[in-house]
């Protein structure tokens, strides 16, 4: 089994650039398969969740070149079914959105219940929902949803959250809706704008993405085209967080500055120099930080993919801290690792009091999930001695080359395999 092996205490220091965003991605791989027309795909990460969504496309018959590192050609001319492969979809959460893409290509789908991060229940009842208000009826036998749309329509949609998942699904169901689907209360995260500026781009009609309320209009089909991916908001902030835990100075390259504001904000409070550039980042964090509150809240507020790396940012800063988790109901799980290297939490339900200026000393923990992970690696590059980090594929499915991109800024980080 793989594992990190990092050796802490020393700054994080240089240049990094960060990759295509995940949750971009992994929705937009889905979108294809509404295109029945040649698609080049720019700024694909080299994660895991690429690799099996690549592979879930090639099984219902689609076909994915990697032409260069970083684009791919995507040509699903030639689906030949619905159904999707039960043992793919359970790695990873984005799979729900092939619901959505084979409902607007075929009227039909059937793909099993998610898999994804455990922290707590994560229904589907939202998504379920919007497909009802477009005229299909849904079913769940045996962990798998049967959907059919045989009289998809136009429709009006109010969310109870502002699910991201949920926004996009229902937007990928109602491309070629026939009529006008009016989508209230929808999230307005970076990678929901993105599903929606690629599907534009290939001839679809939505209007509205990034703010409460997205309108579709219905069309007839897509065509192909070529769409580049947008940074990654959550894997900026992880730097920029390592940076500032590690007291270091590092300028995180090909960002979009507005999706940060909310962290940039946040460190700014702590004492942290933040200096924005057009596509660029600089993190300065060389005198003592002051504590602060954080709470989770959907874009434009603090991200929870952004909560655990905060964490361990904290519990480096002399003072009590109090971290809210207002959008998943279960996301402190990792917190019993990090008190393996000292650290002093106390979590109550969704809320976790982090008492500051802690000498973290490494030590043998896991990633229990992929943002914990981030949150592990961050512990064990400001801990004294050596950390070993085990379940390290929860990282892989989210963050591209990290040791590489780490060992540049002057990390000490290998990965071995037992
Ligand atoms: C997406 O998950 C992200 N995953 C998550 O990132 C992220 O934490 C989350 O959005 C919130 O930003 C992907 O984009 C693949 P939600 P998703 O639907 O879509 C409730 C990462 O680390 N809800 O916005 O599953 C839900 O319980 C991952 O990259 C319902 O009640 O999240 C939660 O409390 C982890 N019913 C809230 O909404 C529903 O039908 C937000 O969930 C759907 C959601």
């Amino acid at each position: 089994m793989e594992k990190f092996i990092v050796k802490g205490g020393r700054p994080l220091t240089g240049e990094v650039a960060v990759s295509g965003a995940k949750n971009a991605v992994v929705a937009i791989l889905c979108a294809a398969l509404l295109v029945e027309d040649e698609i080049i795909l720019e700024n694909v990460p080299d994660i895991s969740d690429v690799w099996v969504l690549t592979d879930m496309i090639e099984a219902l018959g689609g076909d994915v070149t990697r032409i260069s590192s970083g684009t791919y050609k995507i040509d699903c001319r030639n689906l030949s079914t619905y159904v999707a492969d039960v043992e793919k979809c359970k790695k990873m959460r984005a799979s729900y959105y092939l619901i959505g893409s084979l409902l607007g290509r075929f009227h039909k789908a059937c793909v099993p219940l998610p898999g994804g991060c455990n922290f707590g229940t994560r229904p589907i009842d939202q998504h379920i929902k919007g497909f009802q208000s477009l005229g299909c009826s849904i079913d769940i036998r045996n962990g798998v949803i049967e959907a059919d749309g045989e009289e998809l329509h136009g429709g009006q949609v109010y969310l109870d959250v502002a699910s991201v998942g949920a926004t996009i699904n229902i937007m990928l169901a109602a491309v070629f809706a026939p009529g006008n689907t009016v989508l209230e209360n929808a999230a307005k995260e970076p990678h929901v704008v993105d599903v929606a500026n690629f599907l534009n781009s290939m001839g679809a009609n939505i209007r509205g993405a990034g703010t409460d309320v997205i309108k579709i209009k219905g069309v007839k089909n897509l065509h192909g085209g070529t769409y580049t991916v947008i940074p990654d908001q959550i894997e900026a902030g992880t730097y920029m967080i390592a940076a500032a835990a590690t007291r270091g100075d590092v300028v995180i390259k090909n960002v979009i500055p507005k999706h940060m504001d909310v962290l940039s904000a946040k460190m700014v409070e702590m004492g942290i120099e933040v200096w924005e550039g057009d596509d660029e980042i600089r993190v300065v964090a060389n005198k003592s930080l002051s504590r602060v509150n954080v709470k989770t809240l959907p874009y434009p507020g603090f991200p929870t993919d952004l909560q655990p790396q905060m964490v361990a940012l904290l519990t480096t800063v002399d003072g009590t801290s109090i971290v809210t988790e207002s959008v998943w109901d279960n996301r402190f799980q990792y917190i019993g690792e990090l008190e393996k290297m000292g650290c002093r939490i106390t979590v109550d339900g969704r809320v976790a009091v982090v008492e500051g200026g802690t000498h973290l000393q490494g030590a043998q923990i896991k990633a229990t999930d992929l943002r914990a992970g981030a949150c592990m690696v961050i512990a064990a590059l400001c801990a004294e001695g050596e950390s070993e980090i085990s379940d390290i594929r929860h990282v892989d499915r989210g963050y591209e080359r990290i040791v590489e991109k780490l060992s540049a800024l002057g990390a000490d980080i290998k990965r071995t395999n037992d």
